[in-house]
């Protein structure tokens, strides 16, 4: 059975967004928007699967619709809202997470990764985060998830969570969603450590360029960026991580080919790379960063488009819930 083609993807309202998340998703999400019709959402339910201090919460998800529209998601073409404005998210979790074997959820990476030593003291909502994404990508019967590298396990199993509940209903009712992350920005490494990911959860401000940073900011943090004692620049992920990443984001920023990219600097010296990069990036992000202030000085306006956006959410899943449910025996 074929289904309809359409986008979904989220992003968490945890503090700033960062190039990871520009370079790793939004990106493709802007340009994917032409393609089908897409549905981006601020995933505050995923968020606080931590804690996070509430009053903080809500104002972070206005300015992550600032950033996303910032970056050049149209809103009069794809849907931006915030995920726990739209019931269908809790209400698919829990009928998926009744298809879902522990021995599946026991696999995922991020989990063990967050939860650390201290796994009894870890909530249910960390454990059931997987969960609740295939729901967010479900409800909606999305065909395409525009991801970094390290979703990717995570829609796996909402492939398979798809195709258990398809079982166990008897007919092809969701869509096996598939996953798209990019070749070359699928991992933006930390400026600091060449072998660990850019993440809005690393202390050291240092480690990550902030798409509100202004040019200074970026210009420091680039000067700053850990190097190594090799002649050149050249990329190799395994002797060279910082290298490799820092041609990585250039060939990102400048949409051109690695290759390209690492012939041009392969006889420069890290200070004149990271000063190239720094102005690049900075052409780049600035425009970004100046409209998403010029979007925060009308926080109204913001609301009344996360309203919009709710509700156009709301009314693309309401006949997916019904078949679900239908499907399920509830009483609809
Ligand atoms: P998050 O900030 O964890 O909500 O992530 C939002 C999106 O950005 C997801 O698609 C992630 O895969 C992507 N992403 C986050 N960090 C990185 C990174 N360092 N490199 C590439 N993509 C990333
Ligand atoms: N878990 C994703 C992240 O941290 C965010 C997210 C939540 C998401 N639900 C989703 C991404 C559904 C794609 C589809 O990056």
């Amino acid at each position: 059975m074929s289904f309809t083609p359409r986008v979904f993807s989220g992003v968490q309202p945890t503090g700033n967004l960062h190039l990871g998340n520009y370079l790793g998703a939004i990106k493709q999400w802007v340009r994917m928007q032409h393609d089908m019709p897409s549905i981006y959402g601020i995933m505050d339910m995923h968020a606080i699967t931590v804690p996070q201090n509430a009053a903080e919460l809500a104002a972070c998800s206005r300015q992550t619709a600032a950033a996303l529209i910032a970056c050049g998601i149209d809103v009069s073409k794809s849907i931006i809202f915030v995920q726990s404005s739209v019931s269908a998210h809790a209400e698919l979790a829990w009928i998926l997470g009744c298809h879902t074997p522990l021995g599946w959820l026991n696999r995922m990476t991020q989990f063990k990764e967050k939860a650390g030593k201290q796994k009894d003291m870890a909530s249910l909502g960390l454990y059931g985060y997987p969960v609740l994404m295939a729901a967010d990508v479900l409800a909606y019967k999305a065909t395409h998830v525009p991801v970094g590298e390290d979703q990717k396990q995570h829609l796996e199993l909402a492939r398979d969570i798809a195709g258990a509940f398809n079982r166990a209903a008897g007919a092809e009712i969701l869509p096996l969603p598939e996953p798209m992350i990019l070749p070359t920005a699928a991992r933006i490494m930390s400026l600091r450590d060449g072998t660990k990911k850019m993440s809005k959860s690393d202390a050291s401000d240092y480690s990550r360029i902030n798409l509100t940073d202004d040019a200074d900011a970026i210009a420091a943090k680039f000067k700053k960026a850990k190097s190594d004692m090799v002649e050149g620049i050249s990329y190799d992920e395994e002797s060279r991580p910082e290298a490799s990443n820092l041609l990585q984001i250039y060939a990102a920023l400048a949409d051109e080919p690695l290759a390209k990219v690492s012939d041009a600097f392969a006889s420069s010296n890290f200070s004149s790379f990271k000063s190239a990069l720094a102005d690049l990036a900075v052409a780049k992000l600035s425009p970004i960063s100046a409209r998403m202030r010029e979007l925060l000085v009308d926080p109204d306006e913001l609301d009344r488009l996360l309203a919009s956006g709710r509700d156009r959410a709301a009314a693309i899943a309401a006949p997916v819930m019904r078949e679900i449910k239908q499907a399920t025996g509830f009483f609809v």
